[in-house]
């Protein structure tokens, strides 16, 4: 069986995956999913229903019972959300219950996909892998913008913790952590603007896939 055209982008918080792989999902005409949202849904309706993320059966009822309208709320990047996600992230079943999801995604036609393990789990044989990193400090300042942006008042101190609690949080769970695959090609973004970051990529996509791109 043909293997799907998968683009796999990985990273940790705020390191610009999601502006690229919507920029790349375009230029190539793929479906793009961001997997993050799905951690975020899973979150999203347990602190609705009251219940405590680190639970993990209900996290993964919530899981499997999960539909597109739930990925699809305006309400999933808050930062409550952000904290919850991440404790959800962390419980094997829930990753189990998304798994299948993910991996039945790009059907025939392929796509672009974003997260933290689409290159070392969902999509291991993915012939693009991007790992997509910048300094912390200019992460923090990203999501900081990003948050402001949309009303959201908070201190750069706090979500500078908060994003590098997370990342070790994403980093050391024992499954489905945030790594580099080994032959994933590593982009730096930090100082870089989203046109940079996005003709670097291209340039790297090319490089391996010289005929379809
Ligand atoms: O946008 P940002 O980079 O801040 O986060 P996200 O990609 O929306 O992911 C939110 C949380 O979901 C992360 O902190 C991870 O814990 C989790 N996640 C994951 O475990 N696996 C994925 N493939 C995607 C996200």
């Amino acid at each position: 069986m043909k293997e799907p055209f998968v683009i796999a982008i990985d990273g940790p918080a705020a390191a610009g995956k999601g502006t690229l792989a919507r920029r790349l999902a375009a230029h190539f005409g793929l479906p793009h999913l961001d997997t993050g949202l799905l951690y975020r849904a899973v979150a999203r309706r347990l602190l609705d229903a009251g219940k405590d993320p680190s639970d993990g059966a209900a996290a993964e009822q919530e899981a499997r019972s999960l539909r597109p309208a739930d990925w699809q709320r305006p309400d999933l990047r808050t930062p409550d959300v952000d904290r919850a996600a991440s404790i959800v992230a962390a419980e094997p079943r829930v990753r189990a219950a998304l798994r299948d999801f993910q991996r039945e995604f790009p059907a025939a036609h392929g796509a672009v996909m974003d997260g933290r393990d689409i290159g070392t789990v969902i999509f291991p044989d993915a012939p693009v892998k991007l790992f997509v990193t910048a300094a912390p400090a200019a992460r923090a300042e990203r999501r900081f913008r990003e948050l402001q942006g949309r009303g959201i008042a908070v201190r750069l101190e706090a979500v500078e913790a908060e994003i590098e609690e997370r990342d070790r949080q994403d980093a050391t769970r024992p499954v489905g952590p945030l790594e580099q695959a080994p032959d994933a090609v590593l982009i730096d973004t930090t100082g870089l603007d989203p046109d940079q970051v996005f003709s670097t990529a291209l340039e790297k996509i090319r490089a391996r896939i010289a005929p379809a791109a």
